[in-house]
Formats: C-alpha cells, structure tokens, sequence
C-alpha cells in the first residue's frame, strides 16, 4: 500500500476556508433548522412542529413547514416545505419526484410495488426528512433492507449507492465498494443503524475514503462503529477531521490496492482526490466532475478553490480508462466506451476553456 501517512494537521486556512463554505452554504438555506431533527422523525410521522418551523401564509394564518406542499399531487407520498432542492428523490424516482418552484413535490403517486418500493428509499434518503407518507408505511422495514442498493450489477457489481444522504453534505452521494482487500465507503452518508448493519452482513469496511472536505458528514460515527480507517488529503483536512487516520500528501497517485487508485483532482477544492476503481472502470469524483442527467459537466457555482485548475484536472482524466462517473453531487453517468468518455471529458474542457 502506497498511502503516506502523517500525523501534522493543517488547521487553520483550511478550518477558515470550510468554516466560509458553511457560511455560503447557511445563505443558501443549505443548512436549515431541522439539522437536529431525529432519525425516529423520519418515517410515516409527521415530527412534532417547534415555533422555529412555522412560517406565515399571505393571509397571515401560521403555515407548518411540515404540512405538505399544495403543489403536490393528492395521495399518499408528499413533499413539505422544509425541501432543501437537493435533488436526490429526482435522481432515485424521477417518475415520482419532480421540482417545482426550487423545492421538490410528488407529482404521481406510486402505481407498482416497484415504483412504491424506489420512492419509500428516496424518502429515506432525503436528508432533510422532507417527504412523508400521510399512512404509516408497514413496507419501510422492506425499503431499508433494501440498502444499500446495487447500480448496475451487470457493469460495475459489487458497487453500492449507499442511500441516507446527509444534509450535513447538502445531500452528497456516497458509496459503498465489496473489494476483496477490504470494503470501501467512498464520503460519508448519514449514520444510520439500519444502514451499518446491512454492511456489517456485506463485510463491514475497512476504509473510508473522503474526496475532499464537503462531504465527510458522519464519518466520525461510521469510523467508531466500523473502526475503518478514513483517508483524506492533508490539504482538506479541517477541525472536524482531523482525527483522520490516513493523510495523503503530495500528489499522488496513491494506491489502496492493485486495483484502486487515488487521482489528485484539485480546483474544486484545493486537494480533492478522486477514486479509479480499475476492474470496474469506475470513477468516484465527488465534486470535481459530475453528470448533468445527459452527459458531463462541472459546477462553478460551488466551485471554492479555482476554476482553471478544476478544468485542468479533468483533463488529466483523460488518460485514464474508466466508462462510470460516480460524483458526490450531480448524476450518476455510464458511457459505453473509454473514447465515448474521451468526447464527453474534451468537448467539457472545450466549453470550459472559452
Ligand atoms: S430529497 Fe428531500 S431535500 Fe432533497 S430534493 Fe427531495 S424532498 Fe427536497
Ligand atoms: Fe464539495
């Protein structure tokens, strides 16, 4: 194993740098007031209204932010107005789920067990605990179980969405790898005990690999109940992480094992690292690349260290075979050939240098 490890903290810009981020992010609304909402909230009971989670109709009348949004078609799946606009019960049951006014709403109810079954996971994974059902789901035990959820056993087997986004990540993806050296959780979901058991039957996880600083959310809890080891880039190291056991320098590559390798990535942030699953021709990006539901883009709105250097990271992918784009934030993407990704990957940094 390549991995350098060194026990030298970097506090200080960094903390200052993130402690800004989760400034820009509470302007946005990113962070609300139900961060301390609890788990047993989150199910098929619409939680208990605090004073702080009311707002005031037009007319005057108090509005909870817990009732359900008009815009949502009648039936039993509902949006309420605490919806952050994350995007992730689009992306897990977009026949569902759609956006309306910058906040998600059911637009169809669930007419098959299957689409039942997608839209009980998006309601779990929500991170905001936003989307309820106004009958008390006797099928949720089945939605749980049902993580974490496979992406395509047919591409990529042994790769896992973890579901349970966190809104501590303003909802970022995470991702669960079954590898024989030892499984990998790729950024942090929320700790969810649920969730920790269905991986402790897959074999637990050995590392926890964190792409750069946004989305660490509950690695803390995951490393006490796995006792994995998180590995995250010196230069993305703040206060809340930096207790990590592992602490890349330099610029890599690093290796995990012979066939997973770790891509200095920086721009989004200034050390975001990537994940190349050789065997599987996948690629974990968190913020750096991302899918845009057609093909390929980057995000210069959350874009915290420079532009050109995020453009020139993704050039430096280019010569690296992999057809699966598996970002923090963004859509999930499959091409069908390397050069199909080559097109993709040169025509973005097209756009992006003009
Ligand atoms: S998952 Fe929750 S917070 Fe995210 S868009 Fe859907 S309802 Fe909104
Ligand atoms: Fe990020």
């Amino acid at each position: 194993m390549i991995v350098s490890i060194c026990n030298k903290t970097t506090m200080g810009l960094e903390g200052r740098r993130y402690l800004k981020k989760v400034s820009i992010k509470a302007q946005c609304g990113r962070h609300n007031q139900h961060q301390q909402q609890k788990e047993s909230n989150r199910v098929g009971v619409v939680p208990v209204i605090s004073a702080t989670a009311a707002t005031r109709t037009t007319h005057g009348a108090k509005l909870s932010k817990r009732s359900p949004r008009p815009e949502n078609v009648d039936g039993d799946f509902y949006v309420d107005h605490t919806c952050i606009d994350c995007n992730v019960c689009r992306m897990m049951t977009p026949t569902v789920y759609s956006r309306l006014g910058q906040q998600s709403i059911v637009y169809n109810q669930p007419s098959s067990d299957e689409e039942r079954l997608s839209a009980l996971q998006a309601l779990l994974s929500c991170p905001t605990a936003s989307i309820h059902t106004r009958e008390p789901p006797t099928d949720i035990k089945m939605a749980h179980d049902s993580f974490p959820l496979a992406i395509d056993p047919n591409t990529i087997e042994g790769v896992y969405h973890c579901g349970y986004h966190s809104e501590a990540s303003f909802g970022a993806t995470s991702y669960f790898i079954v590898h024989p050296g030892g499984n990998i959780l790729v950024d942090s979901p929320r700790y969810s005990v649920q969730l920790a058991k269905r991986m402790e039957a897959m074999g637990g996880v050995r590392y926890m690999f964190l792409t750069h600083r946004d989305d660490v959310a509950d690695h803390k809890k995951w490393q006490e109940h796995f006792k994995c080891e998180r590995i995250l880039h010196e230069h993305e190291v703040t206060w809340s992480t930096a207790e990590v056991e592992m602490k890349l320098q330099g610029e890599g590559p690093w290796s995990l094992a012979p066939d997973i390798e770790l891509i200095f990535s920086p721009g989004h942030t200034e050390a975001c690292v990537s994940l190349l699953y050789k065997t599987k021709g996948a690629l974990f990006t968190g913020d750096h690349l991302m899918g845009n539901g057609k093909g390929l883009m980057m995000d210069h709105v959350h874009n915290w260290y420079s532009v050109p250097l995020q453009i020139e990271s993704i050039r430096a992918l280019l010569p690296y075979d992999f057809t699966w784009v598996l970002p923090g934030h963004g859509y999930m993407h499959h091409f069908n050939t390397v050069e199909e990704k080559n097109v993709a990957l040169r025509n973005l940094i097209e756009k992006e240098s003009m």
